[in-house]
């Protein structure tokens, strides 16, 4: 069929209409096909067009007609102003790492994984095994179905040292992704106007999700080794803050992965302050050269509150994450999670649970941790090469990222504007910053689509840092 005719169909048409009045009756489709020299079926893709833009009707059998009128001036929307009065608080905006890209770009900004990483078969038998399941019609447990959340717990369990209890099945909740999760650990453990640590950089969506449950974030600086235990320290007493978020394996953006001393000093200083650490574990199924140990495996005390998600490792379509949590919090996260969403979708628990329970979920996580490293090191050198004056503070072991430090005098908010004009987008670092930046940072993703084009991408980030007069 051809596109061009139709098009033009659908502008002549909507000239026509607009001189017509509502309800007018449009012209015979044999009256069209003369009239446009183009084929019945290209008449009536323009019809439908037209239909799905609201601009005509068809009643079948009758006609078709111009639809009464649409507003021609613009909306005032300003009565709401008043009504909505000023924000309570003021929330940061989506990140740049959730935009939607044309095809042809080369995408090195995203946060969730291209297709070619997920286990696509066994996702989509397990949606069809799901679809025959009770799942469609069912209403699920609140804190999610048994067999999952036995699961979430199992798979923490699993790392428990000799000594510390692993976690129950009822210690698990099931959510609606983790992005979600940060937010209910936010409001059940902290609460509006109270204070929370939180590593600097960290998470966009843990700032956001922290900017919108009104708590105060008190920024500890982290880099490749995680967070300074001194500063940690000296936070919890200055604050008296009850709840530190953070990423112990494979933080996004650093990719840092916390030595055993580290880990061993914040679980002292959790414990000591009485207080809770949110631990993240967003990126569980992307260790490339280790393997990623929650630090809540270690901790029975209920001082550990983990965070779990399969979003990004089994399907951004199945968004399912877990918490698992013990004690009087378990209970809070729990009405927190019930109040905002109810349950989660049965369908996507039967699904998630399908993936995760097949034998060949483990074989694709074994490829899986190749098909990064070739890429992590693919996207490391050409960054090395053709942006030699960028440092990467380390390349990471796990996780989807890498961070990269630019020259000091970088116009950042330029060089994604420019790149971007030329076909590459990347995200800014500045947006992983809860305080003001450190310095002018990309987070360089390689789980995106087509990774043979990354050398090509990094080489326009050097050529347009050479546009701003520095060594590329
Ligand atoms: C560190 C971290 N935590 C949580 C999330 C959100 O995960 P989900 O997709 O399960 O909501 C992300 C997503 O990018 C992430 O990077």
């Amino acid at each position: 069929m051809n596109e061009d005719s139709s098009s033009r169909i659908v502008a002549g048409l909507r000239e026509w209409i607009a001189a017509a009045p509502p309800g007018a009756r449009l012209p015979s489709t044999r009256a069209m096909v003369a009239h446009y020299r183009a084929s019945p079926v290209t008449v009536q893709k323009a019809l439908r067009t037209l239909v799905s833009q609201g601009i005509v009707e068809s009643r079948p059998g009758v006609g078709t007609f111009t639809r009464a009128i649409r507003v021609a001036r613009p909306n005032n929307y300003a009565w709401q102003t008043a009504a909505l009065g000023s924000p309570h608080r003021r929330v940061p905006h989506l990140s740049g790492a959730l935009r939607t890209t044309p095809p042809d770009a080369i995408a090195l900004h995203s946060g969730y994984p291209d297709r070619d990483l997920l286990p696509q078969r066994l996702v989509r038998s397990a949606f069809s095994r799901a679809a025959r399941s009770d799942a469609p019609v069912n209403v699920p447990p609140a804190a999610g179905l048994p067999e999952l959340r036995a699961w979430f717990a199992a798979e923490l369990g699993a790392y428990a040292p000799v000594g510390v209890a692993p976690p129950a099945a009822s210690d698990a909740i099931v959510l609606p992704g983790s992005q979600s999760g940060l937010s209910t650990a936010f409001r059940a453990l902290v609460g509006a106007g109270q204070p929370l640590l939180m590593e600097s950089p960290s998470y966009w969506g843990a700032i956001l999700a922290a900017a919108q449950a009104g708590v105060q974030v008190v920024p500890v600086p982290s880099d490749t080794h995680g967070p300074d235990p001194d500063e940690l320290a000296r936070a919890f007493e200055q604050t008296g803050a009850r709840a530190f978020y953070a990423q112990p394996n494979f933080a996004n953006p650093t990719g840092a992965q916390w030595p055993p001393d580290v880990v061993d000093r914040v679980l002292d200083l959790v414990r000591t302050h009485g207080s809770f650490l949110i631990e993240d574990d967003w990126a569980h199924d992307f260790g490339i050269t280790t393997e990623p140990v929650p630090v809540a495996a270690r901790d029975d005390g209920g001082h550990v509150v983990y965070v779990r998600s399969l979003t990004k490792s089994v399907s951004p379509a199945v968004r399912v994450a877990g918490i698992v949590a013990r004690g009087p919090a378990h209970e809070r996260i729990l009405t927190d999670a019930q109040t905002q969403s109810l349950y989660v979708s049965g369908m996507l628990q039967v699904t998630a649970f399908e993936v995760v329970s097949q034998p060949a979920w483990r074989t694709h996580l074994r490829q899986l941790r190749q098909q990064l490293a070739a890429r992590r090191d693919l996207l490391a050198d050409a960054v090395r090469e053709h942006v030699p004056s960028a440092h990467i503070e380390a390349v990471p072991r796990g996780g989807l990222n890498l961070w990269v430090r630019l020259p000091d005098t970088t116009d950042l908010p330029s060089l994604v504007r420019d790149c971007e004009a030329a076909g590459v987008v990347i995200a800014a670092g500045d947006e992983w910053f809860p305080a003001e930046p450190t310095g002018p940072y990309l987070r360089l993703n390689y789980s995106g689509p087509n990774p043979g084009a990354f050398p090509e991408g990094v080489q326009i980030i050097g050529q347009m840092l050479s546009r701003q007069g520095l060594e590329p």
